[in-house]
């Protein structure tokens, strides 16, 4: 379900991130919707991990801002988290040698309320939130698929199973939007689908999610607005179908020149140059189009 007309939960605005010489996330703008699933894909080292971690407060944006329902949000990952987005990670991050439940319970404490000193003496108030927090956090597991393994190490879980767990713990700040950074690397086609299925659960129980992933059959599965990242820019942003039939998308996989892109005149006058040259052989009858095919495809392979 598509929810235009709804206010952004997420309105990130003009962000770009550089690092010394090198401009990984440029001048992009987002908007995620109540309701949607948003999918965001490029080629490897596009600026899709870093435009998370912008959104996220773990970089500081070199420019623009990000907003969650309407209002902008400073760069610190803690106050990210208690307005409401939460994310997983590219590369698993648990705590090994916790339980798979306190892993989820420590995604919870931005929303326990008992302070310190409460913690301390453990009276009457703290037993509740933690008894809430615990009921809580099993049913996260059970939504997850989890609860059988509550009580094992979070590192003896099989693979796909310590990515359904950092799920869990994201979801257990009770975010309104969730960034899923690659979230089934590594799994098999079956396991796949189960997380398909429960991204789809996730979005039906009212939190919006932005999806980062190379496995195209997924993501176009899943997604209501694809927005597509080459070379840190927004380069094409629609619905699974207009995004699937992008020319520009598939040259930018394939690692061909699009109109636009960077070099992409340059080697628009090369190739014009090469078809006035290969003219000339025509007219004149001298064998060259063996030798200018020779070079265009060495000016492709070195874009
Ligand atoms: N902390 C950093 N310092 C310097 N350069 C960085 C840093 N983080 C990312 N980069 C660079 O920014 C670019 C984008 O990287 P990023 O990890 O965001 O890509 P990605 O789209 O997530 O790629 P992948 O699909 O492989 O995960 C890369 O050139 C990367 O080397
Ligand atoms: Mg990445």
């Amino acid at each position: 379900m598509t929810t235009t007309t709804t206010s952004p939960v997420l309105t990130a605005t003009g962000v770009t991130m550089r690092f010394g010489g090198l401009t990984a996330v440029q001048s992009v703008d987002l908007d995620v919707h109540p309701g949607e699933i948003v999918g965001l894909i490029g080629p490897n080292g596009a600026g899709k991990t870093t435009f998370f971690n912008c959104l996220t407060g773990l970089y500081i944006p070199t420019e623009g801002s990000v907003a969650y329902e309407g209002t902008v949000l400073p760069p610190k990952p803690h106050l990210v988290t208690q307005a409401g987005i939460a994310r997983t990670f590219q590369n698993i991050r648990l705590f090994a040698n916790m339980t798979v439940l306190e892993n989820v319970l420590v995604g919870r404490h931005t929303r326990t309320k008992e302070g310190l000193w409460s913690a301390l003496l453990r009276g009457p108030g703290f037993k509740r939130a933690e008894a809430a927090s615990k009921a809580r956090a099993m049913e996260l597991l059970e939504f997850t698929g989890l609860a059988d393994k509550a009580d094992h190490l979070s590192r003896n879980l099989p693979y796909g199973e310590q990515r359904k767990l950092e799920i869990a713990r994201a979801l257990a700040s009770d975010p309104g939007l969730l960034l899923l950074d690659e979230p089934t690397a590594g799994m098999n086609p079956q396991e796949t689908r189960a997380t398909e299925e429960l991204v789809f659960a996730i979005r039906d129980l009212g939190t919006a999610v932005l999806v980062i992933e190379h496995d195209m059959r997924f993501i176009f599965n899943l997604c209501d607005r694809v927005a597509v990242l080459v070379q840190g820019q927004k380069l094409v942003e629609g619905t699974s179908e207009v995004v699937q039939s992008d020319e520009r998308v598939i040259a930018a996989y394939l690692g061909t020149p699009f109109e636009g892109a960077p070099g992409a005149e340059e080697a628009a006058e090369v190739e014009a140059a090469e078809a006035g040259a290969s003219e000339a052989g025509a007219t004149t009858g001298a064998p060259q189009d063996e030798t200018q095919r020779g070079t265009t495809a060495r000016t492709e392979d070195g874009q």
